[in-house]
């Protein structure tokens, strides 16, 4: 593994898991240049470090050849983690071009700086299938194409192919880093950035817990800091090269017992007041979910040594009081 400083490319550098890249980037002596349209990151996330001559932002679309012609082409590695997730606010347009046409430009960077390629992915892509815990080897069983939410997964598997066939083409090394529920301070304040932030403000402001479905779907959520560590070790660790990994915390809770957590947590008297909110009443159109998702996290632990540490108690009362300042201080 090398300690030397590196010259990184960071992609989505505004955004949630981004900006906390950054951070651990930058206080590891590496330089950064990141790469962000801040069409849902913010400005704010990265401004402590604006005076940092070791990282400089670019605002510009990746999905633009110009974006990179730009760029010097002497970087050691590339973080590619801009993206349009499920398109539950916008079009499923807008997600299977930015994150194709996006990924195949940074890919060509890439074999211009001759330089790793680390692509962020989704355990979105195991989709429906019932077979937890999910290792990287596990089937994608993805619903129908007239369900827009499977335009994400798609496209994230395409960018994983992608990414494989440059590798061999090109030989340059990628990783591809499947990423379960991340959460902390900076996320996106709507369903964007997860349910955390959503039931959090429910929570704090006194109203109902909106849950979508009967609540009883399952996930495993991972405090941004333990994310980020894999990200940074898989982007240092040639042991990574080559390979997909799963990033994530394999404690399952349903997402009442998520809703009944962040209420207790608060310390808010009382219940947690819980409204079931059925999928097609936010998306306008038919909706699948997934029922199950917990990850085998055991390659990522014996390649890189790198576990989930927070407990999701210690997380979400970070994540509370973060969001509490954020909101008081207006929210941008
Ligand atoms: N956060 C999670 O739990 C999670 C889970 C699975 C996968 N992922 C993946 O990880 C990556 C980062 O996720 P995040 O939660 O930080 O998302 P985010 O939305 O907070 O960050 C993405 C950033 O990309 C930028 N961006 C979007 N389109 C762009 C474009 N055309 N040009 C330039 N910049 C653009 C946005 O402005 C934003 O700052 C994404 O690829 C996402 O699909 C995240």
């Amino acid at each position: 593994m090398t300690s030397r400083p590196q010259k990184f490319l960071v992609t989505g550098v505004a955004g949630f898991l981004g900006s906390h890249l950054l951070d651990r980037l930058l206080e590891a002596g590496h330089t950064v240049v990141g790469v962000d349209n801040v069409s849902m990151g913010r400005l704010s996330n990265v401004e402590h470090h604006s005076a940092n001559p070791r990282f400089r932002l670019v605002q510009a679309d990746i999905t633009r050849k110009d974006t990179f012609d730009a760029l010097d082409s002497d970087f050691d590695c590339v973080v590619h983690l801009a993206a349009f997730k499920i398109p539950r606010y916008g079009k499923a347009i807008d997600t299977l071009r930015i994150n194709y046409l996006g990924t195949d430009e940074i890919l060509q960077f890439a074999v211009r700086s001759k330089c790793k390629c680390v692509i962020a992915s989704t355990s979105d892509i195991y989709g429906r299938n019932p077979a937890v815990p999910f290792s990287e080897e596990s089937e994608s069983v993805i619903g129908s194409s007239k369900v827009a939410r499977w335009s994400y997964a798609v496209s994230k598997l395409f960018d994983e192919h992608l990414a494989f066939a440059y590798q061999e083409s090109f030989e340059i090394p990628v990783t591809v880093l499947r990423f379960f529920g991340s959460y902390g301070p900076r996320q996106h304040l709507t369903w964007w950035g997860g349910p955390q932030s959503v039931f959090i403000d429910s929570v704090l402001n006194g109203r109902t817990i909106p849950i979508h479905g009967d609540g009883q779907q399952t996930r495993s959520f991972t405090f941004v800091t333990d994310t980020v560590e894999g990200i940074y070790q898989s982007a240092v660790n040639p042991a990574a090269n080559g390979e997909i990994i799963n990033l994530g915390s394999n404690r399952e809770v349903t997402i009442l017992q998520l809703a009944q957590l962040i209420h207790r947590l608060s310390g808010q008297p009382g219940e947690a007041k819980i409204e079931l909110v059925p999928y097609e009443s936010f998306t306008g159109k038919r909706y699948e979910d997934v029922r199950r998702r917990v990850p085998d996290v055991s390659l990522c632990e014996r390649l890189l040594g790198v576990k989930a540490k927070v407990s999701l108690e210690d997380g979400l009362t970070r994540t509370i009081e973060w969001q509490k300042a954020f909101t008081a201080k207006g929210g941008k």
